[in-house]
C-alpha cells in the first residue's frame, strides 16, 4: 500500500432522493396541529406533529407518503415531514430526483486555515477551550454538545446564528466531533447552506465526516432518526486536533477504524494495534478511504453499504438501554461498537458462516486492539450486577428487535465470513438472525468477554 500522505482523496457520489425506493405506500388521513418548534424551525405549521404521529404509526423509510386524502393547505407540513423522516421518504406524486456530486478529503500537516475574516464557524465548545478559540473570529458560534443535545432545539439555535450568513460566500465550517457536525450539518442543509466538515474526534474523522448522513435524535423515537442527505464542499483533516481528546473518545474512535480494518482485505491488520502516538496521517487517510468508497458506490444504503453497520445492530441496542437506565454515565457510541463488533463475531461462527479458525483470527484482533472497555466498566454503563440475566437479555433483545433493520422475530445483521469478508445472505449484505440465534449465543459470549 501507499505510504505517501495522499493530499486529498476524492468522493464522488450520485443518488435518487428520496433515498429509498418506495414499496409499498401509507395512505395519510391525520390532521396535524401546531407546535412552538414549526415556527422556530421555520416549518410549515403542523409538521412536527405529523413527523410525531409517523414514529407513532411506526412508518418505515420504504412506504411512499400518499397525501390524496391530505387538505390542500396542509400538503407543505406533509412534504417537509417527507423530506427529513429518516432522511426523506417518497410522496406520491412527486418524482424522484437524481442528484451527484464530489468533494475532496484534504489532509493536512498543519491546522486548516478557516478563521479568516470572512470565514463562519460552528465550533464545538471543547474543542475551542483545548485549542484557545473562542475569539479567532467573530463569525463563530460555539456550542457545547452531547447526544442529548443532537436535537432538533439545538438545530433551531444554529439556525438563528446562521441567519446573518445566509448569502456568505463561502461554506460554513462545521468544527467538531459527529455529533456537531451531524446537527450543523443537517441545520445548514435546510437552509440551503454549503458547509465543510472539520472533524475533531477520530471516530469523527474515519467514519462521520464521510458519507453524507446528517441529522438530529428524536426523543424518544431514537437516535438520528430526522435528517437529510447532504454532503459537505470539503473536508479538512489535520490528526492534531485529536492530541487534545480525551483517552475515552479516542478508544471509542478506534473502534470505527477497527471495523474498517475487519471488513477490508487490504488494509494492514496491525493498523488496528498500532499505539496513537504512531498512528499517522497516512494510517488515517487509508482508514478513511474505505468509507468513502463504499459510500461512493452506495450512498444511500440500497446494498452494499450496509457493512458499514458491522457491530451496530447490538451496539444500538446497547446504547439505548444504557441511555434509558443510566442516563449519566452512559456507555458511548464507540464503545459499544467495539462490543457489536465482537459480538458479531459469535453470531458468525454460531451461524456457521465462520469457521473457529477464522473467529479465533478475527476475535484476537478485536482484543489486542484495545477497543474493549472491561467487563466490570461494561456492567457499570449498563449498569446491569448480572450480564447473563434473562430480564436484561429480553430488553436488549427487544432494542436489537427496533432497530430500523429488523422485521418481526427476525433482525437483519452484518455477518462476517472472515477478516475482509462480509457474509452475503441470498445476495444482501445482511443475514437475517433469529431471536433464539441471539438467545443462544449469549451465554458464549459472555463467559468469554468475562475472562479477558
Ligand atoms: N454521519 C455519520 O455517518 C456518522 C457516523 C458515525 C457516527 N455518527 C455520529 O457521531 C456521533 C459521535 O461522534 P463522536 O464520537 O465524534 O462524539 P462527539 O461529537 O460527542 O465528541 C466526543 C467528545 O469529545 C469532545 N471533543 C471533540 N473533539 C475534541 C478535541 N479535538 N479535543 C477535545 N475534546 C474534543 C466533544 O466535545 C465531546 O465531548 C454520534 O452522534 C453518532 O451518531 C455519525
Ligand atoms: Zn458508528
Amino acid at each position: 500500500m501507499n505510504t505517501e500522505l495522499p493530499s486529498s482523496l476524492r468522493v464522488d457520489w450520485s443518488m435518487t432522493y428520496p433515498p429509498a425506493q418506495p414499496s409499498t405506500s401509507y395512505v395519510w388521513t391525520f390532521e396535524p396541529t401546531a407546535h412552538p418548534l414549526d415556527a422556530e424551525l421555520s416549518w410549515p405549521e403542523g409538521t412536527h406533529s405529523i413527523l410525531i404521529r409517523a414514529f407513532e404509526n411506526r412508518l418505515d423509510r420504504f412506504l411512499e407518503w400518499d397525501l390524496s386524502k391530505v387538505k390542500q393547505h396542509d400538503k407543505p407540513a406533509f412534504t417537509t415531514a417527507a423530506g427529513i423522516f429518516r432522511r426523506g421518504v417518497a410522496v406520491s406524486g412527486l418524482a424522484q430526483k437524481q442528484i451527484f456530486g464530489s468533494y475532496d478529503i484534504t489532509f493536512s500537516e498543519v491546522m486548516p486555515a478557516i478563521f479568516g475574516p470572512n470565514d463562519v464557524c460552528i465550533i464545538d465548545k471543547n474543542v475551542a477551550d483545548a485549542w484557545s478559540l473562542h475569539s479567532v473570529t467573530a463569525n463563530c458560534l460555539i456550542l457545547q454538545v452531547e447526544e442529548a443535545s443532537k436535537s432538533l432545539a439545538t438545530v433551531s439555535k444554529i439556525l438563528s446564528f446562521l441567519e446573518p450568513y445566509r448569502s456568505n460566500p463561502k461554506p460554513i465550517y462545521l468544527v467538531g466531533g459527529g455529533i456537531l457536525c451531524d446537527t450543523a450539518a443537517f441545520a445548514c442543509s435546510m437552509k440551503g447552506l454549503d458547509f465543510n466538515l472539520v472533524p475533531t474526534t477520530l471516530l469523527s474523522m474515519a467514519d462521520a465526516c464521510v458519507g453524507g448522513k446528517t441529522g438530529v435524535n428524536f426523543s424518544p423515537y431514537g437516535k438520528n432518526q430526522l435528517g437529510k442527505f447532504a454532503f459537505p464542499k470539503e473536508v479538512l483533516v489535520w490528526r492534531n486536533w485529536l492530541n487534545s481528546l480525551p483517552d475515552r473518545e479516542l478508544n471509542a474512535g478506534r473502534s470505527e477504524c477497527l471495523k474498517h480494518i475487519l471488513l477490508s482485505k487490504e488494509l494492514p491488520n496491525s493498523l488496528a494495534t498500532k499505539p496513537f502516538d504512531s498512528l499517522t496521517t497516512v494510517d488515517l487517510a487509508k482508514i478513511i478511504a474505505l468509507k468513502s468508497e463504499v459510500v461512493s458506490r452506495d450512498p444511500t444504503e440500497k446494498g452494499e453499504r450496509a457493512i458499514l453497520n458491522l457491530g451496530h445492530t447490538l451496539a444500538h441496542a446497547l446504547e439505548a438501554y444504557s441511555h434509558k437506565n443510566n442516563p449519566n454515565q452512559p456507555i458511548n457510541h464507540g464503545e459499544a461498537v467495539g462490543i457489536g463488533i465482537l459480538y458479531s463475531l459469535f453470531l458468525s461462527k454460531h451461524l456457521g458462516q465462520m469457521t473457529e479458525v477464522a473467529f479465533q483470527k478475527a476475535a484476537d484482533l478485536v482484543v489486542s486492539s484495545k477497543v474493549l472497555i472491561g467487563f466490570a466498566k461494561l456492567k457499570a454503563y449498563l449498569p446491569s450486577d448480572n450480564l447473563r440475566d434473562p430480564k436484561m437479555l429480553r430488553d436488549i433483545v427487544q432494542y436489537v428487535a427496533l432497530d430500523k433493520k429488523s422485521a418481526g422475530q427476525t433482525t437483519r445483521w452484518i455477518l462476517l465470513e472472515e477478516i475482509g469478508s462480509v457474509h452475503r445472505h441470498a445476495g444482501h449484505w445482511t443475514t437475517p438472525v433469529e431471536q433464539e440465534d441471539i438467545e443462544n449465543t449469549w451465554e458464549d459470549f459472555v463467559s468469554y468477554f468475562e475472562k479477558l
